[in-house]
């Protein structure tokens, strides 16, 4: 098959680090192709320097069996290059018509935007995804998974015959990520070369016909067909062995003591009638699909929202948590958010000082002074076991690539030492082997009395952690599911539960 994009040796330098070397990809009209590899392997670098935002250091580009090499985004989408980067570029002010039509809003002292046309054309890219949303609502009043779709809609609505997308399902339920692929397959059909980055194999299994593998910064395999590939082998192409997959033993807590209570909870965001008990060392899981009201959930218990109704208890006692530091400080409750750009992670500042943020008051009064090596015997383990790509802990978190960055906001938590942990979908945009290390970790804090609230979108990751699970559907608990580590029945239960 010839190709329509091609990249060709190309290599990469950052100030102490090798993003890529030798890189070649080739890339066919009318196919999925999908760009796989671990955390930092250089995928979204990949991508940057096809888009002309980086500059390679060597190698060349062939768009039509032609040279080039674009200056900026700008030449990119003039070129017929569509492309939705792994962080999300929106303007929260704007709305969501705004936002789509952004590169093509016009507009002049003599000539105003006209915005019933601007949002008439951003809600034909909506519905092609089957996003019920108003064109007029601004960004910023967006969950992140809809952020995400948004940013989709934006992409396509280019037309672009070549389109790249940097982990576009990341925060998607499978819901949502169905209406998606039978878009690109659409797409497909009509002649777009797309290429997709995801770390959730089974998506790459189901709608990619080739696939390039990085692995440390090089061609672990270049552009091969799919059909002979099953899902060892894509996870040996991408870290050097097969996928280790632990036996999960069944914990009973029933007899521990219970930490956190929710006894009829009503919150301003809408919740009413929460009941749930949260118990020493236990992962209780809360499920629901996008809009169920998990994280609302979880945001209202660390005192961000306002609790109506209903009682909340720590450790038996009734709690006023009115703001996050009460949460950390009074009732030693950390909540690892889901939209860790937004509030996780400080990024013109070091991995060491965002990873220490939380513990440094736990560290200081142990300790009375703090110095940098306190704070460094307490993370540089976990930088290691979660293999943290960095140059060192005086990167800039901005720096590193998505995924790592969102270890260092796991790493932050897991090295707290609170005795309760919320954490919503820890496992976005994580390699599968880091997302097995992230189990393994959350599964000996817990066993080592840590209680933990897990909220994911990831059925099967609920079924590998959970003790027991809440299904939760416009913000009530639909009820309880213990688990019996039984993907096929655990997760017709809860399901049944959402819909009952
Ligand atoms: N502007 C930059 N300055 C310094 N280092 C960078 C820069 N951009 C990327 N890197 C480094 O280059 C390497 C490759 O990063 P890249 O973002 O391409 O990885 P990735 O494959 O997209 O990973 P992920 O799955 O986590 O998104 C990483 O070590 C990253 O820290
Ligand atoms: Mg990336």
């Amino acid at each position: 098959m010839t190709s329509l994009l091609e990249a060709r040796k190309i290599s990469k330098s950052f100030p102490g680090v090798k993003a890529l070397l030798e890189v070649s990809i080739h890339l066919a009209a009318g196919s999925i192709h999908a760009l796989l590899g671990e955390n930092g392997a250089g995928k979204s670098t990949l991508i940057k320097i096809i888009t002309g935002i980086h500059r390679p250091d060597s190698g060349e580009l062939v768009l039509d069996g032609k040279p080039f090499h674009f200056n900026g985004p700008r030449e990119a989408i003039a070129a017929g290059i569509g492309v939705v980067h792994q962080e999300r570029n929106l303007i929260p002010r704007f709305s969501i018509g705004e936002n789509i039509l952004l590169d093509r809003l016009g507009g002049s002292l003599l000539k105003p935007i006209d915005y019933e046309s601007v949002h008439k054309e951003a809600k034909r890219w909506l519905d092609l995804l089957e996003l019920d949303l108003d064109p007029r609502t601004q960004v910023s009043q967006l969950s992140v998974a809809k952020m995400q779709l948004v940013e989709i809609a934006k992409a396509l609505s280019l037309q672009s015959r070549v389109l790249l997308l940097d982990e576009p399902t990341a925060s998607l339920t499978s819901h949502e990520t169905v209406a998606l692929f039978s878009l690109l397959k659409k797409l497909r059909d009509d002649g777009v070369s797309i290429l997709f980055v995801s770390h959730k194999l089974e998506e790459v299994q189901e709608i990619c016909d080739t696939v390039t593998v990085l692995r440390d910064g090089s061609n672990a395999c270049d552009s091969q067909s799919m059909a002979n590939l099953g899902r060892q082998d894509l996870v040996r192409l991408m870290i050097g062995r097969n996928e280790q997959i632990p036996t999960v033993e069944l914990r009973d807590h029933t007899l521990a003591k219970p930490v956190l209570d929710l006894i009829n909870v009503a919150t301003e965001l809408g919740h009413a009638d929460i009941n749930l008990t949260l118990r020493k060392g236990e992962i209780l899981g809360l499920y629901g699909l996008v809009g169920a009201g998990r994280t609302e959930l979880a945001k209202s218990i660390i005192g961000r929202y306002r609790v109506t109704g209903g009682n909340v208890l720590v450790n038996g006692q009734r709690a006023e948590i009115n703001s996050v530091a009460d949460a950390i400080d009074v009732y030693g409750i950390g909540y690892v958010s889901e939209d860790r750009k937004q509030e996780g992670l400080i990024l013109i500042h070091s991995v060491l000082d965002n990873a220490s943020i939380p513990i440094w008051k736990r560290l200081a009064a142990r300790f009375g002074v703090l110095t940098n090596r306190d704070v460094k015997a307490a993370i540089a383990p976990l930088v290691d076991q979660l293999e943290v790509r960095t140059p060192s802990l005086e990167q800039l978190v901005g720096l590193l690539s998505g995924g790592n960055q969102q270890k260092i906001s796991l790493i932050k938590w897991l090295a707290a030492n609170v005795n309760i942990l919320i954490v919503d979908e820890p496992s976005v945009g994580i390699d599968i082997k880091t997302k097995a290390y992230i189990h393994e970790l959350l599964r000996k804090l817990s066993s080592e009395g840590t209680s933990v609230l897990l909220i994911t979108s990831d059925l099967p990751e609920m079924v590998a952690l959970a003790d027991r699970i809440l299904a939760m559907d416009q913000y009530r608990v639909k009820g309880e599911v213990t688990n019996t580590r039984n993907y096929a029945e655990v997760s017709e239960k809860i399901m049944g539960l959402i819909h009952s």
